[in-house]
């Protein structure tokens, strides 16, 4: 039997702007994960994911359409027939297998916490099958497969949820020329894109400093990324000006912050975390669209009175906020306040190493 495990992941700053090429923005992985086990058939295969996890819909005017980009059995399949294609110009045999998922990722019925379910469910099913086809991969492989993968479902992201996934740790990423690889992926083999440079495309390990404490909180409230970029992409373009000072601003904000890593102060990562979340807000603002809602809002405030500074993680809209400390001397204090106002303490840690293993 084969076993993978891929971890979730959270934004610490630079979100939306990575979306583009050039921006940077800093993610972690969190040690929440998504287990895939393959255990190989001769006869006929089956995908057993997510016990009842229920599946979205919504209405297009009277008629029922389910989102693909919401449904992580798309993002399955999409990593098994990208891993599949490649194994074929590799000259392997297809085989057979039951496939089965298993998330932390979500609440016990089904309520996701955005920490990346549908990369790390596409990583942890590339890796699976890679090693059910005995391809031997490395980070920077298994990053353009997964990513690949995730790009037929869902070609909207930065795919920076998926390098957290595959690389753990703290990470700075700044995403690659999506048209460029859509373009190719018509002609090109998958052997081909694997061997290519991807234009754009970075992800480099940062190391926090040592008293740095990141403390997060869920909302309770599950947001949709892909709408939620959908309606950024809608209406950046007749907000062309203030966005492109957005972008501009936003890269200037997570370099300083990096730098302030590198130099190991914290007061300076603090005082960017403030400035991502205040572009951010204004972004939104701008926009007509809600990044930091009255929860992420309190999380934010609650915060402010114990030294912490924080932002919405992500797309924002509701999921988790994070929270950058000096140290933990106010933690039950904030966890209690936060408590009363319906933010939920997330303790997570950040995961650093993989521990995948054939059984
Ligand atoms: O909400 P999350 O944690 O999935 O983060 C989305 C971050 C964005 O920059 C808004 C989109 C992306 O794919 O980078
Ligand atoms: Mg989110």
């Amino acid at each position: 039997m084969i076993v993978t495990s891929a971890p979730g992941k959270l934004y610490i700053a630079g979100e939306y702007a990575v979306i583009q090429p050039g921006h940077p923005a800093i993610l972690i992985a969190v040690d929440q994960f998504i287990r895939v086990t393959l255990e190989e058939d001769f006869e006929e295969g089956s995908i057993s994911s997510y016990g009842n996890v229920p599946i979205l819909w919504t209405r297009n005017n009277d008629r029922l359409v389910l989102d693909q980009r919401d449904n992580r059995l798309f993002y399955i399949i999409a990593a098994i027939n990208i891993v599949e294609t490649y194994a074929r110009e590799l000259g392997k045999k297809l085989g057979f297998y039951h496939l089965k998922v298993d998330s932390e990722l979500e609440t016990n019925n089904g309520k996701k916490y955005g920490l990346g379910s549908s990369a790390a469910v596409t990583v942890a099913t590339v890796e699976a099958l890679c090693i059910f086809y005995k391809i031997t991969v490395s980070d920077e492989q298994l990053f353009k497969l997964a990513a690949l993968a995730h790009l037929k479902i869902n070609n909207n992201g930065s795919c920076g949820d998926v390098a957290a996934s595959v690389y753990g740790g703290w990470i700075v990423f700044t995403t690659f020329d999506k048209s460029w690889i859509l373009d190719h992926d018509e002609k090109t083999t998958v052997t081909e894109l694997l061997l290519k440079e991807w234009e754009g495309l970075s992800i480099k390990s940062i190391t926090p400093p040592e008293n740095l404490k990141l403390i997060i909180g869920w909302t309770g409230s599950p947001a949709s990324t892909t709408r939620l970029v959908d309606n950024v992409n809608d209406k950046r373009i007749a907000n062309h000006t203030s966005y492109k000072e957005f972008l501009k601003n936003s890269k200037k904000c997570v370099e300083k912050m990096i730098l302030a890593f590198k130099e190991n102060n914290i007061n300076e990562i603090q005082n960017q975390i403030v400035i991502n979340r205040e572009l951010l807000v204004n972004m939104g603002n701008d926009l007509g669209i809600v990044i930091e809602t009255p929860l992420l809002r309190d999380l934010c405030n609650i915060a402010l009175k114990f030294n912490g500074y924080g932002k919405s993680s992500g797309a924002g809209g509701g999921d988790c906020g994070i929270v950058i400390f000096k140290d933990n001397d106010h933690l039950e204090e904030l966890i209690s306040e936060w408590g009363n106002c319906g933010i939920t303490y997330l303790p997570l840690k950040v995961y650093n190493k993989k521990g995948d293993n054939i059984e």
